[in-house]
């Protein structure tokens, strides 16, 4: 059996598939395998390992008829047609779980970074406008007390809730459901949507790509947060209207904005967004520790390997 691997992996991570298969592995680690040749490779493929990156449509999905399992490096798979692969009969594999604390810490840290401006403070060094020391120079918001709404309360909103508890701050937040265990342990509050952006200091979007969250937070939401709100999106781009988000920010009807997701990835380096002071960005990074990252390459080959031996596979997308 084929497999096409749609990035450069480590040997040690790929070592079973490539005993086990005929394993086509793109050579290159930060640039994505060129679409024709995807759909070249992919014609007698019977195991696809992706990532966030590739488009898995309607198209590719049409040109491969021996796919079996789709195993994506990535708790989101808002880029593969889902329903089409499930007609199809093809499994899908991602992981969830062991990018959870990674990509919890990566928006604690955005948040942190654009309260309190900390990568303004470092542009400000790099081009020499630190003159003296000022009373109000560089203040930004504070964290400690403050209240934070994390809106999509699963286990990532709950480990941001987590560490925002050890800054005392106030847990309001908005989800499909109730959840118990942030209400129990952490003393959350289940909000509305509209009552947690008048509400709360720090937002935090977490919710996943889905046609109902596409622009949830457009310009009515922005207009109904605090003027000191500071945003944070770790989820993905399209989630937000970018264009009322930079008047939003530019217009200083809210504070400030960490973003680590773009309606378009890799976002162009003259965006309007990035020409903003009061912007923190990252080039979706959330789950990228080394130790994360490499639980992840191992769980999506353990997915796919499941799959193409015709076992239940370890994550599988329903
Ligand atoms: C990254 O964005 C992921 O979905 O894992
Ligand atoms: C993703 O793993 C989530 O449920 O937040």
């Amino acid at each position: 059996m084929k497999v096409v691997i749609t990035r450069h992996l480590p040997n040690d991570v790929t070592k079973e598939l490539v005993d086990n298969f005929d394993v086509v592995m793109w050579g290159k680690e930060n640039e994505p395998i060129p679409r024709k040749q995807l759909l070249e490779e992919i014609k007698d493929a019977d195991g696809l390992f992706t990532n966030v990156a590739d488009q898995i449509d309607y198209e590719l999905l049409e040109r491969a008829p021996k796919l079996k399992v789709i195993s994506t490096m990535a708790v989101g798979y808002d880029n593969i047609d889902i329903n089409e692969a499930r007609n199809r009969g093809i499994m899908v594999g991602h992981t969830p779980g062991v990018l959870t604390e990674a990509t919890a810490d990566l928006t604690f840290a955005l948040l942190m970074a654009a309260g309190r401006r900390i990568v303004e403070g470092m542009d400000v060094i790099r081009q020499n406008e630190w003159n003296s020391w000022g009373p109000f120079f560089l203040t930004g918001q504070g964290i400690y007390r403050k209240s934070i709404g994390i809106i999509g309360m699963g286990r990532i909103g709950l480990s941001v809730a987590r560490r925002a508890k050890g800054f005392q701050m106030d847990i309001l937040y908005h989800n499909r459901s109730h959840n118990k265990e942030a209400e129990e342990e952490l003393n959350a509050t289940y909000c509305e949507l509209e009552e947690l952006l008048t509400k709360a200091d720090y937002i935090v979007l977490l919710a996943p790509s889905t046609k109902d969250t596409y622009k949830m937070i457009g310009k009515a939401e922005f207009v109904k947060m605090k003027q000191t709100a500071v945003f944070i999106n770790t989820s993905r781009g399209t989630n937000v209207d970018e264009e009322a988000l930079y008047h939003a920010l530019q217009s200083g009807e809210i504070f400030a904005a960490g973003l680590d997701v773009f309606d378009q990835e890799p976002i162009d380096s003259e965006h309007p967004l990035l020409k903003l002071r009061n912007v923190t960005a990252l080039p979706h990074i959330g789950s990228a520790s080394i130790e994360t990252r490499i639980e992840m390459a191992r769980l999506a080959c353990e997915n796919l390997l499941n799959g193409l031996k015709g076992q239940p596979l370890v994550h599988e997308v329903k």
